[in-house]
């Protein structure tokens, strides 16, 4: 049941830090700081190429750790929709390894994508949350979530759960590549080992969320921005809000703005940024400026650091815990869900059943 909780959706966010905390355990040593991982069908250290293979948030999932593969793995990697995928026929050379995300295991799409990748001589691997599913079976191996049973369509804990399955991953397979060393992997690895307590604090406040809510409740348009590892959050931030609320969002890389839709910016659009400090920050805030001086209302989600610049000309500011770069997308997944959860509530829409959705899609 969902005991003291209105509804399924609200007690699977409150279970994001111990999902987050369970899945990390079967992967990071809590002594030695280093990752392991079940067997896989394919070696790491010598994977010419690896594709990654969802749908909706799954496909949010494979978008977010095609960031890390690249970046901390310097594996090459693809992240395609699945429903695209499977029609696509991409040229394929044998001995690759291709992962199909799914808390479901049982997504239509994702199954056709896994033959046509079979077929093309590549290693089949699941990350699922339901052990004895079809593409479960259908793998060479898999790689368990540990979420437990989700009951609301709209993924939660899942999604921060394979969030969490493909950050170990990356640093597993960075390390069997000699792209990371011990030490980096320790430090990237507490970094991953510190997010379920940020994740508690970020649930315990969320009234600043709520207040945020009663914004966008009456917004007929709601743009989302990120850029680098937080453009997928963007992209999570949008399916969410239009999945849960029928709110018209849409994510797009913060440098695209200029390329199209910074056209519909007026004072009636909120622009919701994923903005935490690092690398990309200054780049993301020069596009909000450039937003904001066109009237857009801007809500940042950031941390310490990066606040004092956005308070310049935003409108409201939301401060998260400082963290690093890598694990800022499993953070910031988690406000962007509350978020959307609250605006539905307010709307009154029915939010563990969201109209013309399934909990798992079994046909094409
Ligand atoms: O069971 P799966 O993870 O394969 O499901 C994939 C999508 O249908 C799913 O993530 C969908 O986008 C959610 N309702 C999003 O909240």
């Amino acid at each position: 049941g969902k005991g003291n909780y209105r509804h399924f959706m609200e007690k699977e966010l409150h279970e994001h830090p111990a999902v987050i905390g369970d899945t990390l355990r079967q992967y990071v040593d809590p002594a030695t700081r280093a990752v392991s991982r079940p067997a896989l069908p394919f070696d790491p250290a010598t994977l010419p190429r690896l594709w990654l293979s969802g749908c909706g948030s799954a496909f949010i999932v494979c978008q977010t750790a095609r960031y890390w593969f690249e970046t901390i793995a310097r594996l090459p990697c693809d992240a395609d929709v699945a429903s695209e995928l499977r029609y696509r026929d991409p040229p394929m050379t044998g001995g690759g390894a291709a992962m199909f995300v799914s808390q479901s295991g049982e997504t239509a799409d994702n199954l056709a994508a896994m033959k046509l990748l079979r077929t093309g001589g590549q290693s089949i691997v699941s990350v699922v949350n339901v052990p004895e599913s079809t593409m479960s079976r259908e793998s060479d191996a898999t790689l368990m979530t540990v979420a437990g049973p989700e009951i609301s369509v709209a993924s939660t804990k899942a999604f921060t759960a394979q969030l969490s399955v493909m950050a170990c991953l990356a640093l597993n397979f960075a390390r069997a590549r000699g792209a990371i060393d011990a030490e980096e992997e320790a430090r990237l690895t507490t970094a991953l080992l510190e997010v379920p307590e940020h994740a508690a604090r970020l649930l315990d406040a969320s009234a600043e969320i709520e207040a945020l809510a009663e914004d966008i409740k009456g917004a007929r348009d709601v743009l989302y921005l990120g850029r680098g590892s937080m453009f997928p959050i963007a992209l999570e931030g949008a399916l969410k809000l239009k999945e849960l609320s029928y709110i018209h969002a849409e994510g797009y890389a913060a440098g695209e703005m200029k390329h199209g839709p910074i056209a519909l910016i007026d004072d009636s659009v909120p622009v919701i940024s994923l903005c935490p400090s690092g690398p990309l920050f200054e780049k993301t805030a020069s596009n909000l400026q450039e937003a904001a001086a066109r009237g857009g209302r801007i809500i940042a989600f950031t941390d310490e650091d990066g606040a004092q610049a956005l308070r310049r000309f935003a409108s409201r500011v939301v401060v998260l815990p400082k963290v690093d770069p890598f694990v800022a997308p499993i953070l910031h997944a988690i406000p962007v869900q509350m978020l959307a959860y609250h605006v539905a509530v307010l709307k009154g829409t029915d939010v563990d059943q969201p109209r013309n959705l399934a909990k798992a899609v079994t046909v094409e």
